[in-house]
Order: structure tokens, then sequence, then C-alpha cells
């Protein structure tokens, strides 16, 4: 059964609906790094991105009237047991519903009052099905997840272009292009209607794999929020703006025709540049750890012994290496090998939300 008719069965029992979706993670090979509107999360830059395959997050909303008195955010244990999520965690997907309520309400027909005493509220759970504690950004998949997945709670059929925006509403931007599988842009932000993202290529178009070097758990000191705001201050922001249209082109091109001899130095050159930025910025952010470096010094070995693997960073010290299928499993193991690397994960290029997933409650 599928979860949109389990949502109208439900309807009977005095339920909006119920709904569940998978989305993934994505990695930027043209980062989002400043923002012209933080709070809406519109861009000063295009990016690019591949959607992901197996770092994924399932997310589960309920919109109930009458029951709960405000919306609840629940993580699931892997044993699948819920518990209330920290406020740390609740409080942004708090917000994003919110935002949902107000971009949707009318459309769904809930009247002004839901939300507020005596109106309808969501119930959300949530899980992540790669290890959280691997330090790995888990944003975009998350509200991606909660998007979809309360769309379809709430009866609704988006666009994957209103999809995207919704995403981006929750104030992490690169939500906007986890909604939609394969290679992916988001244009600079124009006005609220400009800014969502589109697909460049589908997932079958090129076979890309991700080998993650795990080399930091904890959580990073400095939000990508605040990096984003500190961005502008860094000497060498303006210089980067003034490469991009050069370096998107270049990536466009390069993913239109497989070329990864051209794909690979620019996504590592614009990698390097974000953490450039972010170490020059006012107070500046240092996201590299020792074993970040060791890992691109690996790279630039292998790369001289003919086995082409190419990093890029987003703000964390874990460095993501995309290689060709053929060598995907001696990168692994190489980097397995590395001091500093508490773990690889393995991931490609993939589809992007699933609806068809079972409930987690
Ligand atoms: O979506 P945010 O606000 O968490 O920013 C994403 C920032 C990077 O991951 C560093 C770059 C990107 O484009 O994904």
């Amino acid at each position: 059964m599928s979860p949109r008719e389990e949502g109208s069965e439900s309807e009977a029992q005095g339920e909006i609906g119920k709904a569940s979706a998978t989305a993934p993670a994505n990695i930027a090979f043209i980062k989002y790094w400043g923002a012209l509107d933080l709070n809406r999360a519109l861009p000063e830059n295009p990016s690019i991105s591949m959607t992901l395959t197996s770092c994924l997050t399932h997310t589960t909303v309920e919109y109930t009237r009458g029951e709960a008195e405000e919306d609840e955010v629940f993580l699931v244990s892997p044993n699948g047991e819920l518990s209330p999520a920290p406020s740390p965690f609740a409080g942004p997907v708090l917000r994003h519903l919110n935002e949902i309520r107000q971009a949707l309400g009318e459309r769904a027909g809930l009247g002004v009052e839901e939300g507020t005493e005596g109106g309808g509220h969501f119930r959300v759970a949530t899980r992540n099905t790669f290890p959280s504690a691997a330090g790995m950004a888990s944003s975009a998949s998350g509200f991606s997840a909660l998007a979809v997945a309360a769309v379809r709670a709430l009866g609704l059929e988006l666009s994957i272009e209103e999809l995207s925006r919704l995403a981006r509403r929750s104030g992490s931007g690169s939500a906007a292009r986890s909604v939609m599988g394969g290679y992916v842009e988001w244009p600079r932000g124009n006005g609220e209607n400009e800014s969502h993202a589109f697909t460049l290529a589908e997932a079958e178009h090129w076979d890309l794999r991700d080998v993650v070097a795990v080399v930091e758990t904890a959580p990073k000191e400095v939000s990508s929020r605040e990096g984003h705001r500190r961005a502008r201050t860094s000497p060498y922001y303006p210089r980067r703006q003034e490469l991009l249209a050069g370096r998107l082109e270049a990536v466009r091109r390069a993913i239109a025709d497989r070329d990864f001899d051209h794909l690979g130095p620019v996504i590592e050159e614009e990698a390097v540049d974000l953490h450039l930025i972010a170490m020059s910025s006012d107070p500046p952010i240092f996201y590299w750890g020792p074993a970040t470096v060791a890992v691109l010094a690996e790279l630039r070995r292998l790369r001289r012994q003919g086995l082409a693997a190419w990093a890029t960073m987003d703000a964390g010290a874990n460095v993501h290496v995309i290689c060709q299928p053929h060598d995907e499993a001696a990168l692994a193991a190489h980097l397995q090998a590395l001091p500093g690397v508490v773990g690889v994960i393995r991931d490609r290029v993939g589809h992007g939300p699933e609806t068809d997933v079972p409930h987690l409650f």
C-alpha cells in the first residue's frame, strides 16, 4: 500500500494524512558559499551538485487535527524506537514546518487558524541511513525528505520546481538540490520565485562515485549558515566570484561530455577555494583537520600513479573523493588505510527522493 493510500485511509479517523519519503544527500561540485539573502537561502552564486544514493534521510509526516497541541519531532533509533528530538535538532524542523504551513496552508485547505491552538499539527519522525556520527552533512537530505513527505501528508502534489523552492525555504539552501536526482544546478537567487534547482543530467547519464573519507565524526564547530555569513569578509570572496563563471561552464561541459579529466581538477580547485575563503574570513573558520590534508596528499600521489580521483569538501573536515566506477574499490582501500581516516563510505550518483517507503510510526 502506498503512503498516499494509507493517508486517505487514516483520514476516516480524523487525520488529514500521513506520508513517508526518503531523500538523499548531495555533494556540490560548485559550492553554494555566500548568500544574497541568508534567511531565504538565496545564493549569491549558482551551484552544481551530484545527488547521492546511499546517504539518505527517511522521514514520516502525519498531519492531524485536534489530537496534539503542537507540532512534534521524533528521532528514530536503528531498532525503530521513537524518542523526542532534542531542541537543537527539533528547532529548525519546527521552523521549516511553519514555512510549509505558510506556503501551502491555503492550497491544502487548512484554514488560517491551523497550526495555532485547536488547529492541525504535524507529527514528524526521522532517521538517517548513514551513520549520523559520521559527521556527514544531513541537512540537505533531511529538509528535502521533510518537504516531500509533508506535501504528500497534506494531500498535495507539487511540481519539482515548487518542491525545490519549498526545501530551500528550510534555510538549508542545498536542500533545494536534493529533491531531484542526477546532476543538478541551482542558479543564483533573483527573486523568491526563481530560486529553485533544475536537472542538468539524469543519474543514468554518467555513473560517478563518491568515496567519502571520514576523518571527523564530531559536529562541526561553525555552521554553514555562519560560514555563508562570514564569506563576504574574505578578501578572496570577490576573486572567487570572478572565477566562477568559467568554472561553472567547465563543470556543465564536463558533465554533458562525461569528461572526467576536465571535471576533476575544477571541482578540487573550487573546494579548496571555499576553504581558503573560510580560513580568511573574519573571524576565520578552519574546517580542515590534519587528516584532511593527508587525504589530499594521498590523492596527489595516487594521481601520479594514474588513478584519477579528485577531492571536494563541504563545510567540514571530511573529504568526498569523486572517481569513476573502475577506480572505486582501489581508491576506497587506499583511503581506508590512511592514518586519521576513521571510515570510508562508498556512495554514487542517484535518483532523488522515493515515496514508496515504509512509515516510521
Ligand atoms: O545548504 P547549506 O546552507 O547548509 O550550505 C551548504 C554549503 C556547502 O555544503 C558547503 C556547499 C554546498 O553547495 O552544498
